[in-house]
């Protein structure tokens, strides 16, 4: 199921990333989840935390199931309520019957779950065919452990540049996001989200890799270099479900 630590974090979440706060879901996120579901009507949102993006598409007349395995999660989607259903799963044993959706959408979940392939599987099953999987991850090749800005001060001028970390090896990691705000993710490369998908029976319809936008580069002063504005931080893969086998 889940990992403990969401179900102690669930607040830092929500304070800081929910209910308008945060631009990269407000400016970026939520748009593109709305337009890439645009015309799929019965929508499950796998761990959708505390429903922002359920809400948004039911605001615009979906007919939305929020499923998360953390409590402290699912009791705050229930009281911002905003017409979803939720309840309580992981991506791994969904509570759906086969073939009676018409979308998903997985929102930077997956780089917290183990189970990628079982959970793919799920999705697959759930969706009817030609039904719409959009997925969103943390870039998983340039946000990879260990990547971020350098500004190397050994050279004369100074060089900045985006390093990147171990991309090839699938690991663990627990990161201290804020103080005392212990993540656990789990990195894989790219390959293994978009073969997954396919062995699955969902077919890639779009790779979307937009850039930071506007009101996250006014977080930071360092986040004007050049190399923060050309680095995506999100991936989103859109892909539908395949109506007869290969
Ligand atoms: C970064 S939050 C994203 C929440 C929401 N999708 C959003 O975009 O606002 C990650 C969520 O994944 C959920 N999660 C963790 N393990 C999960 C699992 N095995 N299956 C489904 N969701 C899981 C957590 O409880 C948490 O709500």
């Amino acid at each position: 199921m889940t990992e403990p630590r969401w179900d102690e974090h669930a607040d830092w979440w929500q304070r800081e990333f929910t209910d308008g706060v945060d631009p990269e879901y407000v400016e970026q996120i939520i748009p593109l989840a709305l337009a890439h579901l645009t015309g799929f009507d019965r929508v499950l949102d796998i761990g959708t935390g505390e429903g922002q993006i359920a809400r948004a598409l039911a605001a615009r007349g979906a007919d939305v199931v929020g499923l998360d395995p953390t409590g402290s999660q699912v009791e705050v989607a229930v009281a911002r309520a905003g017409g979803p259903s939720y309840g309580r799963a992981g991506s791994d044993g969904l509570p759906i019957a086969t073939g009676s959706v018409d979308g998903v959408v997985v929102c930077l979940v997956f780089e917290h779950v183990d189970a990628l392939d079982e959970s793919l599987a799920e999705v697959a099953r759930v969706l009817r065919p030609g039904g719409r999987f959009v997925l969103f991850l943390n870039h998983p090749l340039l946000q990879t452990p260990d990547s971020g800005m350098i500004i190397d001060h050994m050279i004369e001028p100074p060089e900045t540049y985006w390093r990147i970390g171990a991309y090839l090896r699938e690991a663990v990691t627990v990161e201290e996001v804020k103080k005392g705000v212990f993540v656990r993710f789990v990195h894989r490369p790219l390959h293994r989200y978009l073969n997954g998908m396919i062995r699955a029976g969902i077919d890639l319809v779009e790779i979307l890799e937009p850039a930071p936008p506007p009101g996250f580069l006014t977080k930071a002063p360092e986040y004007e270099a050049d190399v923060v504005s050309t680095t995506p931080r999100l991936l989103g893969i859109v892909g539908d479900r395949r109506s007869s086998p290969r």
